[in-house]
């Protein structure tokens, strides 16, 4: 297996079959949440956070579209190429810089030791009620 020749210090995450034709895997990372691997139907990987701009939904368990990916919690869609929510909704998720060669997916080890690391998932849980007293 040859290793990507452009500077970045690229890290071999997975094989390319690893991630399914329209679906997505996730790369666990030492600090921070982990990241969403996505494969479009032309064979395009795509990695964004796996936290949605809206109340951080897993938008690895979404299904992908052309372009983006709709989150499983409000369906919002979240586009791929630079993790922005398409319009009317509004925010955006961190996006990681990928590769393809050889058949392996790589992506940029210094993101994936500082980007979005201060971001956490949402706490699941029961509403909050007011005490009747
Ligand atoms: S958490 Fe993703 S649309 Fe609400």
């Amino acid at each position: 297996m040859s290793t990507p020749t452009l500077t970045r210090p690229w890290l071999a995450v997975c094989a390319l079959d690893d991630v399914p034709l329209l679906g997505s895997r996730r790369v666990a990372r030492e600090r921070g949440l982990p990241v969403a691997l996505f494969r479009t139907a032309n064979d395009q990987i795509h990695a964004l956070l796996d936290r949605c701009p809206h109340k951080g939904g897993p938008l690895s368990q979404g299904i992908v579209l052309a372009d983006g990916v709709a989150c499983p919690l409000h369906n919002w869609t979240i586009q791929l190429s630079d993790g922005c929510a398409r319009s009317p909704d509004v925010g955006s998720t961190p996006v990681f810089a990928t590769r393809v060669e050889g058949g392996q997916v790589y992506l940029d080890a210094d993101e994936l030791a500082s980007l979005g690391t201060d971001l956490t998932a949402p706490v699941a849980g029961p509403p909050c009620r007011a005490r009747d007293s």
